[in-house]
């Protein structure tokens, strides 16, 4: 059953939602002129193409075509029909609306129905899991365990961590009862099927529960450590059609307003660290699920937030994850700097040993720059008293010296090199210069968009468009706003439609929308549309700089130009006629045919 939300309350939703206010609660927008920009979620991307209209009322992905109004951002982003957006959007703008939520998602796919049944068996089971924890002789031991360990009441609720039950199936049998489908719940990771005789187990047994949630809060999987020597340490659940851990930043819903307003975060490498950092205070850390940085993660953080500071474990391991985590997101144009605690500890460790003050100052506080971890990063492994392996370490770092932009840079660790080697500075500053020219001259067989730091605007290199083409979207433009100039395009094309068919959708929808009594207005027009390619037509077309006022003059101009158009294409099929007759020696004929083209060349 479809479920109609009348007109007028989706009117009141699209009056009461501002489109900036809702896009900055996923992008970072920046004011720019009339409009806002910044990194468009539906790609990624480095350098801004995605605009966002206040006096509109709509964005436009220059770079990936991306475009629409609230209700469209919403359900492209969220993957939502239409009434889930506006129930979603009536919310959030205070606005009542006379259906349940049911009732909308009655038209969902069974998949969706999947998803959701996932998510509420994990949301169910999260909470029994705390309870077990908190509140339970059985979860005592765990509780103990993890007081133990430094973690606080605060941060146990906080965090909502939990602890399973020492049994093969309280889990199977707590959530069946509930009429929960095993193949669901196996589907979701929380049991597991006996190749035997097909009977399930619960996966998590004896073990603290670090529930895992999605960007909306949601639970979507669980990673329980073990309290003794038990392996694996931490047991993950598998990844499903609700949990990708190569997109997943642990934390990321709690952290994101924090994130937001000081423009930074923190990345760690566990979540126990995480939450230990939390205690001190940072509420801004994120931490990876045991697997390594993937770009998915560094779009995330970049659409986030400028700036990004890397605390891992300072062993080996996590030295050399820093380096490759830096330069993925230096790559990705976020500012980094790295935090690195003394003597292998990580995080939690050095918290736990040098309390919560001491780390925010002296670790967080005292981070250093990419290129200052970059200096200690290319001492691992060598001996720097050996005079091989301390000339190439200072050819390597002056090879990373002479790729900073700024001179003042430049010269700070110059110096820091000539003030620790004994090194003259004119030396070293001569030497850093030649590997600048020769890497230079390396790269010039890389092409134009390859070089770093040269960024041409998509919208720059947009191919220019035929002149019909403008004319038809900036009428397009005037009709969407004025029904009588809408009307009297439809007069002076007699009978012709554009040329472009998609513009003659839109406009062919344009008439029925009017017909059907409803206000000039394109963002609401755009809610009429089914089709997301139209919707995205008119976002761009809004996006063009177009005088509000048309002239008759103008309005003129544009008709003859999209009728000019379709004359050419007349001649050109005359042409075709007249020489096709020539060969065939029909010359009377062909002499008819040059008339009619002349006519038509002269109404041009
Ligand atoms: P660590 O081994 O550094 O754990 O793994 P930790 O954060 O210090 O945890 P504690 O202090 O021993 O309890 C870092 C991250 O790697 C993943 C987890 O996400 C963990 O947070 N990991 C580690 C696993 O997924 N499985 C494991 O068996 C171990
Ligand atoms: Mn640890």
């Amino acid at each position: 059953m479809q479920v109609r939300i009348p007109e007028e309350k989706i009117n009141e939703i699209r009056q009461a939602v501002d489109i900036v206010d809702l896009i900055s609660d996923y992008v970072q927008l920046k004011k720019q002129g009339r409009n806002y920009m910044g990194l468009c979620p539906f790609h990624g991307e480095n350098t801004p193409s995605f605009s966002v209209s206040p006096d509109k009322q709509i964005y436009h992905c220059f770079g990936c075509g991306a475009g629409g109004n609230v209700f469209s951002f919403i359900m492209e982003l969220d993957s939502l029909s239409f009434p889930e957006a506006a129930i979603k959007l009536a919310e959030k703008a205070n606005v009542e609306l006379d259906i349940s939520p049911t009732q909308a998602t009655s038209t969902e796919t069974s998949f969706s129905k999947e998803l959701k049944q996932m998510i509420e068996a994990h949301e169910l089971i999260r909470k029994f899991y705390h309870h077990l924890l908190v509140n339970t002789k059985d979860g005592q031991h765990a509780l103990e365990y993890l007081l133990n360990r430094g973690f606080t009441k605060e941060s146990i609720e906080k965090f909502q961590i939990g602890y399973s039950l020492n049994s093969w199936e309280f889990v199977y049998k707590f959530l069946t009862k509930r009429n929960f489908e095993p193949a669901i719940l196996e589907k979701s990771g929380l049991i597991i099927k006996r190749e035997n005789d097909g009977t399930y187990f619960d996966r998590f047994r004896d073990r603290i529960m670090f529930p895992i949630f999605d960007q909306k809060g949601n639970t979507i999987a669980f990673s329980g450590r073990s309290l003794g020597s038990d392996e694996p340490k931490y047991l993950n659940s598998p990844e499903t059609a609700i949990f990708n851990k190569s997109k997943i930043l642990y934390n990321f819903h709690l952290a994101r307003p924090t994130i937001r307003k000081l423009q930074q975060v923190i990345l760690f490498e566990g979540f126990a660290d995480c939450i230990a950092a939390d205690r001190a205070g940072v509420e801004n850390g994120v931490a990876t699920m045991g697997t390594s940085l993937t770009n998915d993660h560094v779009a995330l953080i970049r659409r986030n937030s400028e700036s990004v500071t890397i605390c891992y474990d300072s062993d080996k391991a996590g030295i050399g994850a820093a380096y490759r985590a830096a330069n993925m997101l230096v790559e990705a144009g976020s500012q980094v700097r790295v935090a690195m605690m003394p003597d292998g500890l990580d995080p939690d460790d050095y918290i736990k040993k040098y309390g919560e003050a001491k780390f925010n100052k002296e670790i967080i506080g005292s981070s250093m720059t990419f290129m200052s971890f970059k200096l200690l990063y290319f001492r691992r492994g060598k001996d720097l008293q050996n005079e091989g392996d301390r000339l190439q370490y200072i050819e390597e770092v002056l090879r990373e010296i002479s790729q900073l932009d700024k001179a003042v840079e430049r010269d700070h660790y110059l110096r820091q090199i000539s003030n620790e080697f004994s090194l003259s500075l004119d030396a070293l500053k001569e030497q850093q210069k030649q590997l600048y020219f020769n890497n230079k001259r390396n790269n010039q067989g890389q092409s134009f968009s390859e070089q770093k730091q040269i960024f041409i605007p998509n919208r720059q290199i947009e191919p220019l468009k035929p002149a019909f083409h403008n004319a038809e979207r900036r009428l397009i433009y005037h009709m969407m706003r004025d029904p009588n100039i809408a009307y009297k395009v439809q007069d002076k094309l007699l009978g012709h439609s554009f040329n472009i068919d998609e513009h003659q959708a839109i406009i062919t929808y344009l008439y029925g929308y009017y017909e059907k009594g409803m206000e000039p207005n394109p963002s609401q027009f755009m809610n009429y549309l089914t089709d997301d390619k139209l919707r995205r037509t008119i976002a761009h077309i809004e996006m063009m700089s177009v005088n509000e006022e048309l002239s008759e003059q103008e309005l003129n101009d544009y008709i003859n130009q999209v009728l000019k158009h379709q004359k050419m294409l007349k001649i050109k099929e005359k042409e075709k006629e007249r020489q096709q007759l020539e060969t065939e020696s029909d010359f009377s004929g062909a002499a008819r045919i040059a008339m009619e083209i002349i006519q038509l060349r002269k109404s041009l």
